[in-house]
């Protein structure tokens, strides 16, 4: 941590001198590091006015997504899904984050039933009555990012997706309600794994949750499969993901190998994601993006 001098200026950017800002914040993380746990650096706390930038973005992202919720139904293609997602940030002043983000082709993921994650959006994947569908949208208006998903059923879905899709949903809240400062990114992981576990199904291990903000994809990394009291301290002005991916079977996965992004679970099972973007606060959460 690269600590200012006492009468220097805080490395907030608010303008006061370290001494009369984060002085004590800095201390009360030291401690936590001297005690063995990960604590987060100054680079992914944001200040008041990052925060703003960011819920700017977030109001694309939600605007996306409800324009996606009010149209998809059976018929259309993924591809007609990604025009959307384009018109309407384009329309908002922003840029979907993940075109070209690593090489990825489209502007938004579209995952159908077995697949877990980082579908790709194609004119030849229509869109049958009884799918269920996760919508992946992320945003960066002027440089600062917002990413959330959410989950469609189309038309008739059986009781047994519907039950996936929403024990999905609740886990995200399971995990939420364990979001508050001085605590750790790990309460929020087991909340997450034990109601899912409870409901019969697992979590998917190897692709997580991430800070967001400054970059579409910043420390730390978010997992569901964590344990009460580990993983990053969190702090006042850390934002991340809460986004779990559910697998009605086992919770092992594969790539696709032709396009080298697609996540399928391995036993064919179906898989659902609800992602939220949360903010941590001086008493608890909010909820930037949903
Ligand atoms: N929205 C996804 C996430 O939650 C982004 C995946 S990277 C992409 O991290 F390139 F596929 F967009
Ligand atoms: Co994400």
């Amino acid at each position: 941590m690269n600590k200012p001098g006492r009468n220097d200026e805080c490395w907030c950017g608010n303008g006061k001198k370290y001494k009369k800002c984060h002085i004590d914040f800095d201390e009360r993380i030291e401690e936590f590091k001297a005690q063995g746990h990960i604590v987060p650096d100054h680079d992914i706390i944001k200040n008041p006015e990052q925060i703003e930038k960011i819920k700017e973005s977030a109001v694309i992202n939600i605007a996306v997504l409800d324009y996606v919720a009010e149209h998809i139904t059976a018929g259309i293609s993924t591809a007609e899904i990604n025009r959307w997602v384009e018109d309407i940030t384009g329309k908002m002043g922003g840029i979907p984050a993940p075109l070209n983000y690593q090489g990825f082709p489209k502007s938004v993921c579209t995952s159908i039933n077995n697949e877990v994650c980082h579908g790709i959006p194609s004119e030849d994947i229509i869109l049958k009555d009884g799918d269920i569908i996760n919508v992946d949208v992320s945003t960066n208006l002027n440089g600062y990012f917002s990413d959330s998903s959410r989950m469609f059923c189309i038309g008739n879905v059986s009781e047994e997706k519907k039950r996936l899709v929403n024990a999905a949903k609740e886990s995200v809240y399971k995990g939420l309600e364990q979001v508050k400062p001085w605590g750790f990114l790990g309460d929020m992981g087991q909340a997450v794994n034990d109601y899912i576990k409870s409901m019969g199904y697992s979590v998917v291990r190897e692709v997580g949750g991430h800070g967001i903000g400054l970059e579409f994809h910043e420390d730390p990394w978010v997992s569901y499969v964590s344990k009460k009291g580990t993983e990053m301290l969190l702090v006042p002005g850390m934002i991340f993901t809460i986004e779990p991916m559910i697998n009605m079977g086992k919770h092992d996965i594969y790539v696709d190998e032709k396009n080298g992004w697609t996540i399928y679970t391995k036993d064919g099972s179906m898989s659902a994601q609800w992602e939220i973007q949360v903010l941590v606060t001086q008493d608890g959460y909010e909820i930037i993006s949903y």
